[in-house]
């Protein structure tokens, strides 16, 4: 069995990996006892506060989802959202559909047609299924208790636009240098945002975070407008008191959702004039990663990334390629800790195809379902840091790791390390600053391993001791004595 063949849901993952791989962790006997270290977790310093880890299922990717059999619905699901059997993604990005049908993969309107200009009676339709998210929002929301849930719009209804089209750019007619005969559509446009979360919320979704731009410096043939900071903040401007009015005072407004870390940086220094509107500040990272924090006082969101064109990637190590789970769980570290990222996003959850744009890939056939080892990156992260964890500082660590460490609503704190390296060694990790250590559990992954248990041993002074293979992520979770 070769790392392309499909699991089916007959075997367990864990059989198939035992079966399907040939490398093999480092033995205990291969460790070198040189790399024996300690890391130091320093509670008292404080960074910023964790929202969660996440994906998306728009562009119809979730009608993929729903046409699989009730037992691969179900499968999918818990790989995506259980925080025992799956990633534990606490974060749900939605589609707002701008186009006039739902040929190919469009996210069709909920007001297809122009109703007659700017101020004309809304002409709002509601199919109750917004191609399958509201299907898998109720399944995040209602059976595994997921809370955020992003609802981002590529593009406004090509009539409000100036180029009449819901593609290839254009802008929204009534910001800043767009203006169009129709007149300014600015309010019709929030009141039409506002429309989708109500849709949301009477089916029992509370849509949390609102975005009105998807990748705003790109113009290209499917929903994308074009918006510079200082058109956002027009639009922010009427955005935000309409949803006030509407009673949606919890619901944060994002932007900008960039293609890049540094394009949204750059749109910054025009969003402060309507900073206290501002809820969330969305970044993607395609023309450029997180390697720094952007400049805001606000939350920052990593919102869309992916290996788009590479080959189907199971390994978590292979050559260092772009899909691996390595490289993954690297990102995610990156955008956290050194680009203060309160979130990270991939771009689709499941869907077909031979390509890395997703996490999980359905068959050809449809008949079978196969996590990456990016999935199992992703779960490290999500699983052990919960939204609300605050990431507080470490010291020390094995040559070639990263180290990050988060403390939870719970008062447990957990510990990732990753080493992109080939050495192995004991670790021990210790907490400061009045923690005493209760139970302590390791968790390892990397080419064998999804999510599996590690002995971690609890010292008399409270230091947990782990093996670190090399090539993988070890997770400690240390829980509070009493
Ligand atoms: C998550 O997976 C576990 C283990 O398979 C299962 O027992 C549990 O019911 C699942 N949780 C939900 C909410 O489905
Ligand atoms: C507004 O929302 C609050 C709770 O969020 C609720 O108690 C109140 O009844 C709502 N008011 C209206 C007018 O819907
Ligand atoms: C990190 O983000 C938080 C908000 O989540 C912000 O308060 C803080 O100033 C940011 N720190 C840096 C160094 O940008
Ligand atoms: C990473 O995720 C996999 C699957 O949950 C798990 O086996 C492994 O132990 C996890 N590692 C960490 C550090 O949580």
């Amino acid at each position: 069995m070769g790392l392309s063949t499909p699991i089916s849901l007959t075997m367990t993952l864990r059989a198939f990996l035992l079966a399907g791989l040939t490398a093999t962790a480092p033995a205990r006997s291969t460790l070198d006892p040189r790399q024996a270290s300690t890391i130091t977790v320093d509670l008292t310093k404080t960074y910023q506060t964790i929202d969660g880890f996440g994906m998306s299922e728009t562009f119809q990717r979730a009608n993929q989802m729903h046409a699989l059999s009730e037992s691969l619905q179900r499968y999918v699901l818990d790989l995506l959202f259980n925080r025992t059997s799956g990633a534990g993604f606490s974060i749900l990005r939605n589609g707002i559909g701008s186009s006039p049908d739902s040929s190919s993969d469009h996210m069709v309107s909920i007001q297809p047609k122009n109703p007659g200009g700017p101020t004309a009676a809304p002409k709002y339709i509601w199919d109750g299924n917004d191609n399958s998210q509201v299907w898998v929002s109720t399944e995040a929301v209602k059976t595994y208790g997921v809370k955020t849930i992003y609802a981002n719009a590529w593009s406004a209804p090509g009539y409000m636009k100036t180029n009449n089209n819901d593609a290839n750019g254009g802008s929204l007619c009534g910001v800043t240098g767009a203006s169009c005969s129709s007149g300014d559509w600015k309010q019709a446009y929030a009141n039409y945002l506002v429309q989708y979360i109500t849709y949301y919320k009477e089916i029992g979704v509370d849509v949390t975070h609102l975005g009105f731009l998807n990748e705003p410096d790109l113009t290209t043939s499917y929903a994308s407008m074009r918006s510079n900071g200082q058109q956002a903040a027009d639009f922010i401007k009427v955005l935000r008191p309409t949803l006030d009015k509407a009673n949606y005072t919890n619901v944060k407004v994002t932007c900008c959702d960039a293609e890049g870390w540094s394009s949204q940086a750059g749109m910054m220094g025009s969003l402060n004039s309507v900073d206290s509107s501002l809820g969330v500040v969305t970044a993607h990272s395609y023309t450029s990663q997180p390697s720094s924090p952007i400049n805001t006082k606000k939350p920052v969101w990593q919102t869309e990334n992916a290996d788009l064109q590479g080959p189907w990637a199971t390994a978590f190590y292979s050559n260092n390629g772009a899909g691996e789970g390595l490289n993954w769980a690297t990102k995610i570290y990156d955008a956290l800790v050194r680009a203060n990222a309160s979130a990270y996003l991939y771009w689709v959850g499941v869907q077909g195809g031979a390509t890395n744009s997703k996490l999980v890939r359905i068959s050809d056939d449809k008949k079978q379902v196969i996590p990456s080892k990016r999935l199992w990156a992703f779960a490290n992260w999500s699983r052990h840091v919960r939204p609300g964890a605050v990431r507080v500082g470490t010291s020390g660590g094995p040559s070639g790791a990263r180290v990050s460490a988060f403390r939870n609503v719970d008062g447990g704190v957990a510990v990732q390390i990753i080493q992109t390296g080939s050495g192995a060694g004991s670790v021990g990790v210790k907490v400061g600053g009045g923690f005493t250590t209760g139970a302590a559990t390791a968790w390892l992954t990397d080419n064998t391993h999804d999510c599996d248990k590690q002995t971690a041993t609890v010292g008399s002074d409270g230091t947990v001791s782990v093996q670190v293979p090399g090539r993988s992520m070890v997770s400690v979770v240390l829980e509070p004595s009493g």
